[in-house]
């Protein structure tokens, strides 16, 4: 056996990957492990013009990329050296049988400020683009997030040769205020208002545009990893000139169809190819805010190596209306046959064969409540309890921190007031289950749930019923953790309940989430083995009611 350490240090970040040679004689060897030590801390950035107080990981906006292989273990020692509690949530990873490590209230302590806390994660199976972001409160408008990459392992194959480069795209929309005036807003029922702008990696107004983002050389193709990081308006990315070609979303290989623009919502990544197969010049991407009164964009600029003309004047135009946009999304499709972070073909599991054997509704309610404004689903606002809901059931005591099932499966049929809660719903282990999303306001929304990756068999406009179910795609849906839901609509998954822990569902519009559209999913297998669920670590940090409580017994090997 024998073992390598290689040692890179980056813009201050330290970067430790060791790498576990063992030969294959000795059977399973253990998977690689890369080491990362991030210290967070405010600094000033001018992003649109305006000195604001920023989050930086090492001095970084925005934080490091964590790049990484299928199945590799990701170590990340947080610093905190803000002067917030902090966490760190992985959105998409999917963290197999570990939700330790989610980094939601509902399943960590925060890390308080001054201290460290060290997250440990595996990318279990899992292949493709993914971010990070401060989870506590209105953090992440101001930064903090990050793209995780995961690349196949060697000899699995990947159905598109590889890239000349592999770039982040983190897009998003910025508002020129503090986290905490924007929670403050929220807090006093106000709306912290329209987005001052977007920005490309980090980059706004005309600083996005020079110098040249990338360089690409004449003939080669370009793998782009788009995520939108922003809090609420969904994007149209588009490059002068070129198509795209789509070939993953959050984890999926697609079918590889060509696109002169696509719209990304909030919480969404995916990947395109970009042949650089025109004249050398320079040309502007563009990332521009869809469906708001008034749209805003930012567009920075890919340089052909040796290039010194200037991008043409002409901006290409965002499509109008959310139509095209449903019509895009009706477009996309699993590549059935490419494989996956396994050598079996991804699309092997035939999802549409499965019976349903719940189907859980979830509207979106808005009301007040004392005079304040408050989100949530099927008339219950979850709010954060002191102990978070993973620990509270681990310790046995949930019934000193919240209720389980106090939101039904469907809607009541009038709006009736809200009911403020930490919602936490159960599903049985390994159940097959249908969730519909269902967004009654003017206004996009955008839904995500940690721990699975979902089929988004299909949406429309108004509301949904069961002869929907009749429009589903039940073949070749893709299998992501984020879909989108338009005004007055509804957008319908399917998941499988495999993977056991306290999961985070949420709107990605993260007012909508701070004012409480989120809930948890408690999945406990009733076997209490380490083949469905880890043991808490030990490590792990303790807060509220189970502070000083003897570990429970543990779970045992199968
Ligand atoms: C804090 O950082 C130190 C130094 O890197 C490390 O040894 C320790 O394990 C970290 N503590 C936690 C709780 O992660
Ligand atoms: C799907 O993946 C396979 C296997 O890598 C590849 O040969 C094929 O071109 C892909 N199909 C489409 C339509 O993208
Ligand atoms: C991550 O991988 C990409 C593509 O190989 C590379 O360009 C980039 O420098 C890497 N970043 C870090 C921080 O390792
Ligand atoms: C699904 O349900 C149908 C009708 O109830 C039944 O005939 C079929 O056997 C079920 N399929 C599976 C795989 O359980
Ligand atoms: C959990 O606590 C309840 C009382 O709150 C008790 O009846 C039950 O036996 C406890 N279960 C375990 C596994 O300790």
């Amino acid at each position: 056996m024998a073992a390598t350490t290689m040692r890179a240090t980056a813009a201050g970040a330290v970067l430790l990957l060791a790498l576990l040679l063992v030969s294959t004689n000795v059977g399973r060897a253990e998977d690689p492990y890369v080491f990362f030590e991030w210290h967070v801390t405010y600094g000033t950035k001018s992003l649109l013009g305006v000195p604001q107080k920023v989050i930086l990981i090492n001095g970084e906006f925005p934080g490091p990329r964590i790049n990484c292989s299928s199945n590799n273990n990701i170590v990340v020692n947080v610093f905190n050296q803000l002067d917030q509690p902090l966490l760190f949530t992985w959105n998409g990873i999917q963290h197999r049988k570990n939700s330790w490590q989610d980094g939601m209230p509902g399943t960590n302590c925060p890390v308080v400020p001054g201290t460290n806390y060290t997250f440990k994660w595996q990318a279990k199976d899992q292949i493709g683009s993914f971010f990070y972001f401060p989870s506590i409160g209105m953090q992440r408008t101001v930064g903090g997030y990050g793209l995780i990459s995961v690349v196949s392992r060697l000899l699995i194959p990947v159905p598109f040769d590889p890239p000349a480069d592999d770039l982040q795209v983190l897009i998003g929309d910025w508002y020129n205020k503090d986290h905490t005036v924007m929670a403050s807003l929220l807090d006093a029922g106000k709306s912290p208002g329209r987005p001052a702008g977007v920005l490309i990696n980090g980059r706004g107004g005309k600083d996005a545009a020079n110098p040249p983002m990338f360089t690409f050389e004449a003939g080669k193709t370009y793998r782009l990893r788009i995520c939108n990081v922003g809090i609420k308006a969904s994007l149209n990315f588009r490059i002068q000139g070129h198509d795209m070609r789509l070939v993953e979303m959050d984890g999926s290989h697609t079918v590889q169809d060509s696109f002169d623009s696509l719209d990304v919502h909030v919480g969404h990544c995916l990947s395109v190819l970009v042949d650089a197969d025109q004249k050398p010049a320079d040309y502007l991407m563009v990332a521009s805010t869809r469906f708001m009164v008034e749209p805003s964009s930012a567009s920075a600029v890919i340089r052909y190596a040796g290039s010194n003309t200037p991008p043409a004047p002409n901006v290409p135009e965002p499509p109008a209306g959310w139509a095209w946009s449903l019509n895009q999304w009706r477009s996309f499709r699993w590549n059935l046959t490419a494989s996956a972070a396994r050598p079996n073909p991804q699309g092997s599991y035939h999802y549409g064969q499965i019976n349903i054997t719940r189907t859980i509704k979830l509207m979106v309610t808005r009301g007040h409540l004392e005079g304040k404004l408050k989100y949530g689903f099927n008339g219950v606002s979850h709010v954060d309890a002191d102990t978070p809901l993973k620990l509270a059931e681990y310790f046995n005591v949930s019934d000193k921190v919240f209720k389980y099932n106090q939101m039904g499966d469907s809607p009541p049929g009038v709006n009736g007031p809200m009911h403020v809660a930490p919602n936490v719903i159960t599903a049985e282990f390994r159940t097959f289950i249908e969730v519909v999303f269902e967004n009654p306001e003017k206004s996009m929304d955008s839904l995500h749930i940690d721990g699975y990756a979902f089929f988004a068999v299909g949406m429309g406009p108004g509301k949904w019923s069961p002869d929907l179910r009749k429009t589903y795609n039940l073949l070749d849906a893709v299998s992501r953790h984020t879909i989108q839901v338009y005004p007055r609509s509804w957008s319908a998954v399917m998941l499988t309940f495999d993977n056991a822990g306290m999961w985070n569902v949420r709107s990605n519009l993260w007012e909508r989430h701070y004012l409480g559209e989120q809930l948890y999913i408690s999945v406990i297998s009733p076997a209490r083995s380490l083949r469905d669920e880890y043991n808490m670590p030990e490590t792990n940090l303790r807060c509220g009611k189970v502070v000083g409580l003897p570990l429970p017994p543990s779970y045992l090997p199968a």
